[in-house]
């Protein structure tokens, strides 16, 4: 069962009872997903490839469409076109969705929520969305995407999507020199990361998190 919280900066998530996890962290919702996929993912990689005037990014777990606003805030704000994939095995119902998601959306940005799965939608001028509706694990294609925002639950609720096998199938999405960037800073996963040929940083997380990890495709 799916229950609403108010974590610590009052930004809104979820509760997943089944498996005892959080879709966000409890220090906050907003913050995590501000420092880890937009500050540490996309900013980050803007910085090293100032040239590029677009980027593909593929996130692992639409969940609450929150790092989905935020891209696209960041695509307008920062006049830099997004296209953004997002793969999601359970999404979530428009009544939870409703219970959730950010009070200040503008009407494109309701759009990110309300446009069809398995098909792409231009929601701005910058920013263009594909919401997926499958499992992570069909995923066959390679070298598409300059981001990866690695997104799952975490290794205790969903060990299996930081097995060796997951974790190549996301790396096997990037394109050289990508970015693939994690809220998770587990030792294991990291050198998971190093053996598949990545570049792996440790580098400091949202408040209560003194770790996350961001890797380099070369
Ligand atoms: C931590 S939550 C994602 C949070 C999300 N990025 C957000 O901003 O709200 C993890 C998500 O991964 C999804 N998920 C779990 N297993 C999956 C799989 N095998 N394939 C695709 N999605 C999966 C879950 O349903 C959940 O929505």
């Amino acid at each position: 069962m799916l229950k609403k919280i108010i974590t610590q900066d009052g930004s809104f998530s979820l509760y997943d009872s089944n498996l005892n996890e959080t879709y966000h962290s409890k220090k906050g919702a907003l913050t995590e997903s501000l420092h880890v996929y937009i500050s540490e993912g996309l900013d980050y990689w803007i910085k090293e490839n100032a040239i590029s005037g677009s980027c593909k990014i593929f996130e692992m777990g639409f969940g609450t469409g929150l790092n989905a606003v935020l891209s696209k805030r960041f695509s307008e704000a920062n006049k830099i076109k997004v296209f953004y994939t997002s793969i999601e095995k359970f999404p979530l119902s428009f009544e939870e969705i409703k219970m959730i998601k950010p009070k200040d959306l503008s009407e494109n940005e309701n759009q990110i929520f309300n446009s069809s799965w398995n098909k792409i939608v231009q929601i701005s001028t910058f920013f263009k969305i594909h919401k997926i509706h499958d499992d992570f694990f069909n995923i066959t294609y390679k070298h598409s995407f300059d981001i990866i925002f690695y997104d799952a639950f975490a290794f205790h609720a969903q060990p299996m999507m930081w097995s060796e096998d997951a974790l190549k199938i996301s790396i096997d999405l990037l394109k050289k020199n990508g970015v693939w960037v994690s809220y998770c800073s587990k030792g294991e996963v990291r050198r998971i990361i190093q053996r598949l040929g990545l570049l792996v940083e440790r580098i400091p997380g949202p408040p209560g998190k003194r770790e996350i990890l961001r890797a380099i495709k070369n």
